[in-house]
């Protein structure tokens, strides 16, 4: 949450801190601010709202001129977003900008206010700040390490002193933070779309490292002043992967790249039709010997969980559960040294995701992430790492970053269901086969654009709206459900098909549509028998089905008729229409579809 950047170099900097920024804007949209020093002096230029309220603010007010500064894109956590809470924050000696959050800030702002500072916000940061000024004795390496000794908590910071015009600083815990490599240039940010324009090579920073970041040169230390001679790091991304590319939103472009992104992230774990992980060291005996297998995750990413759960219950008949990741943490759960907990996050920087595994590493379970990420915490904490080849997920609303992550999800049950003599050789080999199509059955499931535009057209008046299914299909309601809710601010929720009538079935009236999940040969009746029943009430009936299901138009109002696939992955066809309806909706509601209100793409707090 929140997004930090950084230059120092040739260019015009407020150019290039805006134009990083807006490949950052995901991260928090509630505000926008930079600074840049500009003759001698640090000028601060920042206002509510989102990136594109800056710009104007500057082309009235001007925009600072210099080639050294820091920039920041909010999403609030202390205080309301308004023009004095944006970043950066500081006074004319020392000004920051910084992603995370103060636990002991309040503390130290009654320690600061009794030696005579004076706070204007009401954030956390504005602490940092004032303490950064309160140890300034001219050496900033030494006055940050002083003050990282007394904060406590998350933080990505970027650092400006007056003093040293040529020059930022940066230091980071628990919160991301990497340094890009120019020639004769340099950035910082939060995440690799910012920079990737400018280059390709960055470090990346880790706990309590101090980076100073000049025109020439990076030098990182570690808080004793010993110097760090790190590895630098290139991304693979391709440099358009963080553009629009034609299409009116990211969220759009990403349901389009869907059959890469699987083709791309299942490819380098099958061999001969048969998953294989030995690149991440993960072999099918290991796999099978764990006594409980434990998924945990939030949003989304929890939902490709759910359909983890299922395939390898089904498959491998090993018992998994499945956790929000929140929950999680605070439950005590039953978990030792003999079990798996595999982590599922696109961010790999996921707050709670991340307490959770730390609980498994405490009690010396094994610990297998499945992150897009690459080099985020997750992914360098977890004992086991399985990279999701998505590329970089910009709108808010996931969708390649779950197709990938159930992706994973099969490849694994299929190994485990092997390894534990569930299914034959030839049976797995059968599976990976079905898998290895899917990238050309997902393009089909794109050409339903249209109907889903149609069907989108039918929604946009409910008030509230019901997701129903049974088995995979309820795990698919749940993501579906959710991508609907979170970008066309409808309420929605799901509900297996067959609890509706122990309460929920009380709720539906002619303005509560359903769109009922039914792609299971084996469920497909129980959840018809459902479908009768909301429309016995009066709903409005979206059916999202196989192909081949044998039904009279009648059973529903609308029906979206999927290509057909191996059953078991008809997640990843189905998936695809829940997407696009939920896309549409919000296009036809008019909403910000990739910057939905409220949220933010890396929940990096509790
Ligand atoms: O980065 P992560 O996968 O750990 O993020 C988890 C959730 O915050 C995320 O999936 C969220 O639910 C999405 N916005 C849903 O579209």
């Amino acid at each position: 949450m929140c997004g930090v950047v950084g230059y120092v170099g040739d260019r015009d900097c407020a150019e290039v801190l805006v134009d990083a920024l807006s490949k950052l804007e995901y991260r928090g949209y509630d505000s926008a601010g930079i600074a840049v020093f500009e003759n001698g002096t640090i000028k601060v230029d920042k206002c509510k709202g989102r990136l594109s309220n800056l710009v104007e603010k500057m082309a009235q007010d001007g925009k600072p001129d210099g080639h050294c500064g820091i920039g920041h894109t909010r999403w609030a956590t202390h205080g309301e977003p308004s023009d004095i809470n944006s970043h950066p924050h500081g006074n004319k000696r020392v000004t920051i900008v910084h992603n995370g959050i103060i636990e002991n800030y309040k503390q130290l702002k009654d320690f600061l206010i009794s030696e005579g500072y004076s706070f204007v916000s009401e954030t956390d940061t504005e602490t940092v700040a004032k303490l950064l000024d309160y140890y300034y004795n001219g050496d900033p390496f030494e006055t940050i390490a002083k003050v990282i000794a007394e904060i406590k908590g998350s933080y990505a910071l970027g650092i400006m002193f007056r003093d040293f015009p040529d020059r930022i600083f940066a230091v980071r815990k628990d919160s991301p933070l990497i340094v890009g490599v120019g020639e004769h240039e340099n950035f910082l940010a939060s995440d690799v779309p910012a920079i990737i324009h400018y280059t390709r090579d960055f470090y990346l920073l880790e706990q309590n490292e101090i980076a100073i970041v000049t025109k020439e040169n990076v030098k990182i230390y570690d808080v004793h002043k010993n110097e760090i001679h790190k590895e630098l790091n290139t991304a693979d991304w391709d440099v358009d992967a963080a553009e629009k590319g034609g299409y009116e939103h990211f969220m759009l472009k990403e349901i389009h790249e869907q059959p890469t992104a699987v083709k791309t992230t299942i490819t380098p774990r099958i061999t001969n039709h048969m998953p294989d992980f030995s690149s991440e060291k993960i072999t099918a005996e290991e796999l099978k010997n764990y006594n409980n297998i434990f998924i945990v995750a939030c949003g989304t990413a929890m939902h490709a969980g759910m359909v983890g759960k299922y395939v390898i219950e089904k498959l491998a008949r090993k018992s998994v559960t499945v956790d929000m990741a929140s929950e999680f943490r605070y439950r005590n759960p039953i978990i030792n040294e003999n079990d798996l907990m595999i982590v599922i996050s696109q961010s790999g920087e996921t707050a709670d995701t991340k307490a959770a595994m730390q609980i498994a590493k405490n009690v010396g379970a094994t610990t297998l992430a499945v992150v897009n990420v690459k080099g985020s915490s997750i992914a360098r904490e977890a004992d086991k790492v399985i990279y999701t080849h998505a590329g970089p997920e910009i709108s808010v609303a996931s969708t390649k970053a779950y197709m990938v992550q159930i992706s994973v999800m099969y490849l694994l049950a299929f190994e485990i269901a092997y390894a534990n003599g569930k299914i034959t050789r030839e049976q797995c080999e059968e599976y990976t086969r079905n898998l290895e199509e899917m990238p050309d059955i997902i393009e089909e499931a794109i050409l339903l654009n249209e109907k889903c535009q149609f069907v989108a057209s039918k929604l946009i008046n409910a008030d509230s709206l019901l997701y129903i299914g049974r088995g995979l299909d309820y795990a698919l309601s749940m993501e579906g459900s959710l991508k609907l809710k979170e970008i066309s601010y409808i309420h929605s929720e799901s509900y297996a098909a067959g609890e509706l009538k122990h309460g929920t079935i009380s709720l539906i009236t002619d303005e509560m549509p359903v769109i009922a999940v039914a792609t299971q040969q084996d469920l497909v009746e129980k959840t018809i028998s459902n479908i009768k029943e909301v429309k016995a009430r009066g709903a409005m009936v979206i059916l999202i089905c196989a192909q081949e299901v044998e039904i009279e138009d009648s059973v529903a109002d609308e029906i979206i008729r999927l290509p057909q696939a191996e059953q078991l992955l008809m997640p990843m066809v189905a998936a695809v229409p829940l997407q696009l309806v939920a896309y549409y909706t919000s296009v036809l509601k008019g909403n910000d579809v990739d910057k939905p209100r409220n949220l933010a793409k890396s929940v990096t707090v509790e």
